[in-house]
């Protein structure tokens, strides 16, 4: 049954569930992920569109294209049920040390869109976002060839991740942008600008219609509470070298834990549940697409769209310190 409440995606004018799904944890990719095979995820995606959970993200660089691979096997018999949003102009050059660079040149473009549709199992990508612009190839271009795929028919709608608002305005002169990802949670507020639908990216979405989506919206986990000073994460695992996630920083910034734990508390929610329903408080454009491995965590974070937070939870969540590390 479904749980998630939706939103509307304006510039395809579809319904999808208010929390998305993240699936980069899915495949070897950021995160040490449990040992378990492809029809453990297949089944947990599966599970994520029967509780309302509709955005899929995935983009062709997760796993090397594992990812977009699983999602298309898993979902291909339900696939208008779902809107996939892929990502393409980053390329792996060690998946070991997750070492990335853009590549943002029309003809690199054309041929992952063609590659992430082979493994898609469809014939039209929902949303297509630009991971990353490419600073030697001009914006115009990069963008010009995905619109050109818009035309075509083999894309529906165009994203942009991790961009300014002014980035956001000149790929808007060209192409609608449909949709904005960036890293936004309560440790990492800067898309907000300088206040609640302020100068920020997050604004320019609402006032032109466009879809905001928060990556890393639990802050890699740590706003859960889970992960203490004492975790020890593995090699692989790109926390092991993040610099929010130092002994020293993760110390420092138990007082984020903290206030969300009493938030919680009075609410019988989770940290989890708090954190994603403040993003949702920002914006009813606002999809956060929290990552998870496991059922339990599915349903708890897609629970979240139900909780409406009080204004004296909002005002205390607003005053939390900002996180010390970078
Ligand atoms: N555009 C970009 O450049 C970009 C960058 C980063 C991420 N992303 C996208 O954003 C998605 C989500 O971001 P993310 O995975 O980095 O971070 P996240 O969603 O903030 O956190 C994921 C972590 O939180 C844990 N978790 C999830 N729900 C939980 C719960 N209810 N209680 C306790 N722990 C919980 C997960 O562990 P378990 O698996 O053990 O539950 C995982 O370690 C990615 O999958 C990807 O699609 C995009």
């Amino acid at each position: 049954m479904p749980v998630s409440r939706s939103r509307v995606f304006r510039p395809a004018d579809r319904r999808i569930g208010a929390v998305g799904f993240g699936c980069a944890g899915l495949s070897p990719w950021m995160y040490t992920r449990p040992n378990l095979d492809d029809h453990a995820w297949t089944a947990l995606l599966n599970a994520a569109v029967d509780l309302g959970v509709t955005l899929l993200d995935t983009a062709g660089v997760y796993g090397e294209g594992h990812n977009e691979r699983l999602i298309g096997r898993a979902v291909t018999h339900r696939r208008r049920e779902v809107l996939i949003a892929t990502k393409v102009g980053l390329v792996v050059d060690d998946l070991a040390t997750l070492a990335l660079r853009r590549d943002g040149r029309p003809e690199h473009l054309r041929r992952v869109v063609e590659a992430s549709l082979r493994r898609l199992r469809t014939e039209h990508v929902d949303l297509c976002y630009l991971h990353r612009i490419d600073p030697a190839v001009p914006l115009e271009e990069s963008w010009g060839a995905l619109a050109e795929m818009v035309a075509e028919g083999k894309i529906g709608h165009l994203g942009l991740s991790d961009v300014q608002v002014h980035e956001a305005r000149r790929a808007h002169r060209t192409h609608p942008v449909a949709a904005v990802q960036s890293e936004f949670s309560l440790w990492s507020r800067q898309p907000l600008g300088n206040g609640r639908h302020g100068d920020g990216i997050i604004g320019w979405c609402a006032e032109n219609d466009a879809l905001f989506v928060p990556f890393s919206p639990l802050g890699r986990g740590f706003l859960t509470g889970d992960i203490t000073p004492e975790t020890r994460f593995p090699p692989g695992d790109l926390r092991a070298r993040h610099p929010r996630f130092t002994p020293t920083a993760r110390t420092d910034d138990r007082h984020i834990i903290a206030l969300l734990g009493a938030v919680a508390e009075r609410r019988g929610a989770t940290r989890a549940q708090v954190a994603l329903a403040w993003i949702l408080a920002q914006g009813g454009h606002i999809v956060p697409i929290p990552g998870t491995t496991r059922l339990d965590r599915l349903q708890e974070n897609a629970l979240a769209a139900g909780l409406e937070l009080t204004d004296r939870d909002l005002a205390d969540l607003d005053g939390a310190t900002p996180a010390t590390g970078g």
